[in-house]
């Protein structure tokens, strides 16, 4: 077939979608567990939600936004959740109480972006946002749900590096230190870093090629030039993480490719995804709805990627099981079985126990046997002219390979206590 998916984007199914589901929902549980309440918001915004919003000199933003035009209006898929989430709470209201509200979700993100292992067009991300806080502690309680995801998961291979980016005044103080850096050096720096210079220098620290990386060794670094108060959250935050007993390391390097951060920044890395290593990040967003010309309010959060997560438990092993196949496989030999076997399948689908019934009566035991295994079920329930004569039917455990004559009389209760699966 010619047609195919648009490339980075990909289908599921199967055990993998199954395992998927396993996993989403372990999330979700985690989210419940520390008060955060589902938010779904619509995958096609309009083009203001990002422009000028996550930063114009973001990857985002100047390149990776893909575009719905109509006659009227331009539209973009959503590229990332902040953004979506804050135009959803402006426009309802959710800030409007003062008070702390923990949101999550779960949505398809969409960056036009190259292609490779971990990075993909279409790609899912969690996501965690707590409004109406300012304190450290909301800082801390947002990595350390992110770090009780993986560890729950059973994965512990990653790093947790936190990094102040200053609020509005000591940042701009900052950058006009790191220009003045960089400004003799400006044509060693790559043409993208050269571009980013002029607005967003703190980008360049951030650069993974060679020569730039070299040079950003020298650069001032923010730690050494943050307000007080941006001093005071920080180290207020490393001795909440502490207690929380997550670990972490201070990287002065994290500046994340998102416009919008204040203060605390956060990325977790692993080495068991490969070149895009990072697991999940965020941080603290202050001035986001100032952006959308409203009135500030703190806030702050993370997105992790599933695909991400889903290879670093493929790596470490820790994939749930698939556990989707019937309980019971009915296989009627003849009309006549089939009509006492057939209502019994639906009254006990109806009650949430899954037995397939073969509707092809005209096969042999040796063929339903061999369907019985090709669905996987725990027991097999074999009724013929014989058993019909004496009263019975055969069950056979497919696990064990024992077999056992029911009476047909009670068969339902048999089945029903049978149909319990051990834990
Ligand atoms: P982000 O760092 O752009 O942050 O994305 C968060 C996570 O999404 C990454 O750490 C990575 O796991 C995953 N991810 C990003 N791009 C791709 C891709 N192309 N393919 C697969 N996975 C990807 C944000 O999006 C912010 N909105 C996070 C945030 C929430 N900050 C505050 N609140």
């Amino acid at each position: 077939m010619e047609i195919r998916s648009v490339r980075g984007m990909n289908d599921l199914f199967g055990e993998e979608l199954q395992q998927w589901a396993h996993v989403e929902n372990h999330v979700k549980k985690v989210f419940e567990s520390f008060g955060y309440t589902e938010i779904r918001t619509p995958a096609l915004e309009k083009i203001e939600v990002f422009s000028g919003t996550v930063g114009d000199e973001t990857d985002i933003v100047e390149k990776q936004m893909y575009q719905v035009v109509t006659d009227s209006e331009t539209y973009v898929l959503r590229p990332e959740g902040t953004a979506s989430f804050m135009r959803a709470v402006l426009e309802h209201n959710l800030q409007s109480s003062g008070q702390p509200g923990r949101f999550f979700y779960y949505l398809p993100m969409f960056r036009h972006e190259r292609p490779q292992k971990g990075r993909l067009r279409q790609f899912h991300q969690f996501g965690a946002e707590l409004i109406n806080d300012a304190s450290p502690e909301a800082d801390a309680e947002l990595i350390t749900v992110l770090d009780q995801i993986y560890q729950s998961l059973g994965i512990t291979e990653y790093r947790v590096r936190i990094n102040s980016v200053g609020c509005t005044e000591c940042r701009s103080a900052y950058k006009e230190k790191l220009k003045a850096f960089f400004q003799p050096k400006l044509n060693q720096l790559c043409e993208q870093c050269q571009k980013r210079f002029e607005r967003s220098a703190m980008r360049i620290l951030d650069c993974k090629r060679e020569t730039c990386k070299t040079l950003a060794q020298e650069a001032p670094l923010i730690p050494s030039c943050l307000c007080s108060s941006c001093k005071t959250h920080h180290e207020r935050l490393k001795s909440c993480l502490t207690m929380a007993e997550v670990k972490f390391e201070e990287d002065p390097y994290i500046v994340r490719g998102l416009d919008y951060y204040t203060r605390t920044a956060f990325e977790f890395t692993s080495q068991l995804l490969g070149a895009q290593d990072a697991l999940g990040g965020g941080g603290r967003y202050d001035g986001l709805s100032a952006r959308f010309d409203e009135a500030p309010f703190p806030a702050v959060g993370f997105g992790l990627g599933m695909e991400r997560l889903m290879i670093a438990l493929q790596e470490k092993q820790k994939l749930p099981q698939s556990q989707f196949n019937p309980r019971f496989f009915f296989a009627p030999l003849g009309e006549k079985a089939f009509e006492l076997l057939y209502p019994l399948s639906l009254k006990l689908k109806r009650k949430g126990i899954w037995c397939e019934i073969s509707y092809d009566k005209t096969k042999g035991l040796k063929w339903l046997l061999k369907q019985a295994n090709r669905v996987n079920a725990d027991f097999s329930l074999m009724l013929g002219e014989e058993e019909l004569n004496q009263g019975t039917v055969l069950l056979k455990n497919m696990k064990q390979g024992t077999q056992e004559n029911l009476s047909l009389n009670s068969l339902e209760s048999e089945i029903i206590r049978r149909s319990h699966r051990a834990p």
